[in-house]
């Protein structure tokens, strides 16, 4: 099991749009023919699967190895969701408990050989993340997704921070939500004092709140602005993981 580029979807703040980023770029690497893994470790609030029309799905487990789901050849999803028995079945573990299962949760699926593991995080920077971080070594890097209001790039801030102290180094800063509502430029300006890399703007569109409801990436839909400075977004983290390797991943 070889993979090649790992990454983080993080924020400080919840509701924010990881989910969103998360099941988006990983659709739309497998589009362009690279083999993605999807890997939720929200454990208290699985979103993905929802985002993928997988409800009620559950994995099969063969020679001791826990199988992801399958949503095209190149696209595998594995969810803590998979794990429950029913949607709202809550979960309520200690920070060792998550360790262990995060550690399954990378060790123990049959991933197989792949271009880019994409791992959904719960928000902050708790248990979950610093789990994560000390059991997939190196990590190429993390992907921080804000909303444009203070309180959320003060948060988003802290995820910086995080994402530094854990060695871990930032891709880059995603605004999303952009619009009247939450305003627009607040992340841009807010990545540009913490000296990392803006990577584009998703703006803030019903028509994202519908997709993810009904199970499909908005990045299907042609016909959306957000596709397109979404498809933009994705080439500069591939073109990040690509220069990395050239340099043998020393870009911190
Ligand atoms: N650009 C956008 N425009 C409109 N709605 C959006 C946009 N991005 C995400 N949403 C919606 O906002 C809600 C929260 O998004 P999402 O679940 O991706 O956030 P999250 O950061 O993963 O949340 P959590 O912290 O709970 O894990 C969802 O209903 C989603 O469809
Ligand atoms: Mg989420």
């Amino acid at each position: 099991m070889k993979i090649k580029n790992k990454i983080l979807v993080m924020s400080g703040k919840g509701g924010v749009g990881k989910t969103t980023v998360a099941v988006n770029l990983a659709y739309v690497l497998a589009k362009k023919k690279f083999r993605v893994g999807l890997l939720d470790i929200d454990i208290h609030g699985p979103n993905v699967p929802k985002m993928l029309n997988l409800n009620s799905v559950q994995v099969k487990i063969q020679n001791n190895k826990i199988i992801p789901v399958l949503i095209k050849d190149n696209l595998k999803v594995m969810s803590m969701a998979f794990l429950l028995n029913s949607d709202d079945d809550a979960v309520i573990w200690r920070g060792p408990m998550k360790h262990g299962v995060i550690r399954q949760f990378v060790e123990e699926v049959e991933w197989g050989d792949l271009d880019y593991l994409i791992v959904d995080l719960p928000p902050g920077t708790g248990d979950e993340p610093l789990s994560i971080a000390q059991i997939i070594n190196p990590i190429t890097g993390s992907v921080i997704v804000s909303t444009p209001q203070e309180v959320a790039l003060l948060d988003a801030m802290k995820a910086v921070t995080f994402s530094k102290k854990m060695n871990v180094p930032v891709i880059g800063v995603i605004e999303n939500m952009a619009g009247s509502v939450f305003g627009i430029g607040g992340a841009r300006k807010a990545a540009q004092k913490l000296n990392v890399n803006f990577i584009g703007t998703i703006g803030l569109n019903e028509k994202i709140v519908k997709s993810g409801d009904s199970g499909k990436p908005f990045v299907t839909d042609k016909q959306l602005e957000e596709t397109k400075s979404f498809e933009e977004i994705v080439e500069k983290i591939i073109e990040h993981c690509e220069s990395n390797h050239k340099q043998g991943g020393k870009i911190k």
